[in-house]
């Protein structure tokens, strides 16, 4: 169903790989409530996924942009604006990964490398990204800006290692940013904390499958999925929250605020 939210709005959507990603989820949404948008990923994914299709299904053009690399960064927002007529009403930044967690290397145990490298990819892009809009000037007054996180940036979740930092300094930018965001000009920046979903990035995580099991088990409204997370979005990008800013918030079917559910006390007393 459309409401036509986003009727004449445009943006920048970052992290859509394949048909997985919350990403590409979002960007179909986004395209059917009438918004319209460019497409950008890291020139490695872009031959890896199939962003193509994407982009020819929603009419949009991909724009490569290694969102650690500030040139690339001045270049995809550059062009946007000029591919799409004007400033830029709303951006995704639905990036992450660790190389400790690809690499299998134990939280206590990280090299440095590559929790630098990780860091540098999951949080830092965000302040690198925002920078590039605001110096820029790209935003229109009342715009958005969204940033896909998850629970361990508060709790402690083992076999998240290392993104549990990244995800906890990513929200603090948010924070930090969208206080000059919100007082110089206007637009709101929060970032969205997703219940565990199926991707490329989620299911690179140890022990996913037992993972979002439990979560399941533990959310009186069951996990949100992609699509539940994109709807979000769409909401976060639209005129009915506009003074929405400076949050986390949480689309997790209420995992967050559980202790335990009677489903997870019966396995336990069986
Ligand atoms: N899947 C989950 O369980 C889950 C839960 C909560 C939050 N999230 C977050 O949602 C976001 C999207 O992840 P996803 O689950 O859709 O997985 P995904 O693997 O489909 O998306 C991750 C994206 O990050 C991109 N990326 C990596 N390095 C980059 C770089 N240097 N420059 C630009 N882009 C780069 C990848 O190419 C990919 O498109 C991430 O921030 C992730 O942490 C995911």
């Amino acid at each position: 169903m459309s409401y036509n939210l986003l009727k004449g709005k445009r943006g920048i959507i970052f992290g859509a790989l394949d048909a997985n990603s919350i990403a590409w989820k979002t960007a179909e949404r986004v395209h059917e409530e009438g918004g319209t948008f460019v497409l950008t990923n890291a020139p490695i994914a872009l031959r890896m996924g199939t962003i193509n299709e994407l982009a020819e299904k929603t009419g949009s053009q991909v724009i490569p942009a290694d969102a650690t690399k500030i040139e690339d960064l001045e270049n995809l927002v550059e062009k946007a604006m000029e591919v799409l007529g004007g400033k830029i009403d709303f951006v995704l930044h639905s990036i992450g990964m660790s190389v400790n967690v690809r690499k299998g290397n134990a939280y206590t145990s990280q090299n440095y490398d590559y929790t630098h490298k990780g860091w540098d990819v999951s949080a830092v892009s965000f302040h690198k990204t925002m920078s590039v809009l605001y110096n820029k000037d790209a935003m229109t007054e009342w715009g958005s800006i969204v940033a896909l996180t998850y629970m361990a940036a508060q709790r402690v979740f083992p076999d998240y290692n290392d993104m549990a930092d990244n995800k906890a300094y990513l929200e603090s930018i948010a924070r930090s940013f969208g206080y000059f965001f919100g007082r110089d000009k206007n637009v709101r920046v929060n970032t969205i904390s997703q219940s565990p979903t199926p991707t490329t990035a989620g299911q690179g995580v140890k022990g996913f499958d037992g993972f979002i099991a439990y979560a399941e088990k533990m959310s009186p409204l069951g996990n949100a999925t992609a699509e539940d997370c994109a709807n979000y979005t769409i909401a976060m990008f639209s005129d009915l929250t506009k003074r929405v800013t400076l949050q986390n918030l949480f689309n997790d079917g209420g995992f967050s605020n559980m202790g335990v559910s009677t489903a997870v006390m019966d396995k336990f007393t069986e």
